[in-house]
């Protein structure tokens, strides 16, 4: 698509100007990806405004249920300073076993979720996250449970009590339109949003809530089973295998799939609608699945080998692919972003070029097998897939990372300079900062510890905190024990100084 064919490299020297929409020139493929989100176009643009004190590195990582150990009654968030009401507290989720059924003519989704938990404290009332739909019957341990609405909330009684460390198991039956995520952070649309042949669902940060009850924050991962129904002709698509086929009846096709690694709300997927696949195995052994909306058939096999090329080449630079099986997606639903959906990044309404789907398989060893534990650590996510899109232009023989990194130093005026990467804003998530400063971050790390440090401190990161949650802090205390050396002054300044940081040596 035209709007996607970006040049392989911006021209970062120009001045950053703002354009009516907010957009700003010399921006990155990804930041640009982000940008172009429909009715979003200043989702994106870098902030002009207050910039979050660098103090905030010190702020301890979120904490379920902090607050409120001797109440029984669970925290509504889970403890994520900028996403307050974002997950709950009083629990861990440990597997959500989803049955669907999305009907796209008349854009009804009715399901049944059973949500695995363990109670981290004694619990006489607990949330979950959920956006609209409406609950007909919550049952714990099989039992009634009484149950009442608030603002993106339902609130569960138990009809018995639940004492800290016991195992529990919510089913909420529930239908309804969903409604996508529209005004919340400036993002645009996100979540479950129908299309003309099913729906294109897309979650981060927190619209999973849109289309099943849950513990809406990465702070809390867990296993996932999807059992989907759609009229006969279409396809379901979600995270994972498929396990058995598809079976049909009555007009009606049933897919089942599974995750079994632990995985973040926002990487899980139910997208429906006409599609054709592909599937297929890496040189390496891995199954790779493939699907696209039939106005991209041409993009099929082409998105199945690049898929395979890439994923196999980042598990020689990232160490071993967390999951069981690669793929992407792509709808014809025109977002104008991707997402790194577990499994199977998804591309809205785009043919991806190689270094968009470079950085969303990056993003399976950067958020989606280590993911952040609050969202100001977005960097870790966006930074590193961004600088994944830098290795692959150095290994392809594009433009070195290095040159990358010196076009985005040479622009002074770049507003990413205002903006102090490592402490993300909610009003402005996905800012060009995040993914770019976020990149540059990690080179001056390579430049000043050397690349026989810098590329075995990747790998040590992805093998300490597999399926884990991680933070900045903890990055940063990595790269000192790799290196050796002290790294405290130059992380402050890349990610923590509302200005641009001394040129590196
Ligand atoms: N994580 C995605 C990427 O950079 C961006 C998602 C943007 N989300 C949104 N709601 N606009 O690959
Ligand atoms: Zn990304």
């Amino acid at each position: 698509m035209s709007t996607h064919r970006l040049p392989p490299f911006p021209a970062p020297t120009t001045t950053p100007t703002t354009t009516p929409t907010g957009v700003r020139a010399g921006r990155s493929v990804s930041a640009l990806i982000c940008a172009v989100a429909v009715g979003a176009a200043t989702a994106c643009a870098p902030s002009e405004g207050a910039v979050a004190p660098s103090q905030a590195a010190a702020v301890a990582p979120a904490s379920p249920g902090a607050g409120a150990s001797r109440s029984t009654t669970g925290a509504p968030g889970i403890g994520d300073p900028d996403f307050p009401g974002d997950g709950n507290g009083g629990y861990d989720v440990q597997h959500y076993d989803l049955r669907l059924s999305y009907d796209p003519s008349s854009r009804k989704l009715a399901g049944s979720a059973t949500i695995e938990a363990k109670a981290a404290q004694d619990l006489t009332s607990f949330d979950l996250d959920l956006h609209g739909l409406t609950v007909s019957r919550v049952t714990v341990d099989g039992g009634a449970a009484s149950f009442s609405r608030g603002k993106d909330e339902l609130v569960i009684e138990p009809g018995k009590r639940i004492s800290n460390g016991d195992r529990f198991a919510v089913t909420v039956d529930y239908s309804g339109v969903p409604e996508p995520m529209r005004d919340s952070v400036n993002l645009g649309e996100y979540g479950f949003i129908s299309t003309a042949d099913g729906a294109f669902v897309t979650c981060e940060p927190n619209g999973a809530k849109t289309w099943f009850p849950s513990n809406d924050h990465p702070s809390d991962k867990a296993t996932y089973d999807f059992q989907i129904t759609v009229p006969e002709g279409l396809t379901a698509i979600a995270n994972g295998e498929m396990a058995g086929t598809p079976q049909t009846r009555a007009g009606k096709t049933t897919f089942v799939w599974q995750e079994k690694h632990p995985m973040a709300s926002y990487l899980a997927t139910m997208t429906t609608g006409k599609f054709q696949i592909r599937t297929g195995t890496s040189d390496k052994g891995l199954p790779i699945y493939v699907a696209v909306a039939d106005s991209f058939r041409g993009s099929l096999g082409q998105l199945l080998t690049q898929t395979g090329k890439i994923t196999d080449y980042w598990s020689t630079v990232f160490g071993p692919y967390p999951f069981s099986s690669t793929g992407g997606v792509i709808d014809d639903y025109a977002a104008g972003y991707a997402l790194e959906n577990q499994t199977k990044p998804i591309y809205g309404g785009f043919s991806p070029e190689p270094a968009i789907i470079a950085h969303e398989l990056a993003h399976q060893w950067f958020g989606d097998s280590l993911s952040i534990a609050r969202w100001r650590d977005l960097w870790l996510n966006e930074g590193f897939a961004t600088y994944a899109e830098w290795l692959w232009a150095e290994h392809t023989g594009q433009y070195t990372a290095d040159s990358a990194f010196k076009r985005y130093y040479a622009n002074a005026a770049d507003s990413m300079w205002a903006y102090p990467p490592g402490a993300a804003r909610a009003d402005d998530l996905f800012s060009a900062a995040v993914y770019n400063r976020g990149a540059m971050t990690l080179h001056a790390v390579r430049r000043e510890i050397g690349d026989d440090k810098f590329f075995p401190l990747i790998r040590a990161w992805t093998d300490a905190h597999r399926y884990g949650n991680v933070t900045t802090q903890e990055f940063i205390a990595l790269a000192e024990r790799v290196s050796g050396k002290n790294l405290k002054g130059l992380f402050d300044a890349w990610l923590f100084q509302p200005k641009r940081p001394a040129p590196i040596t």
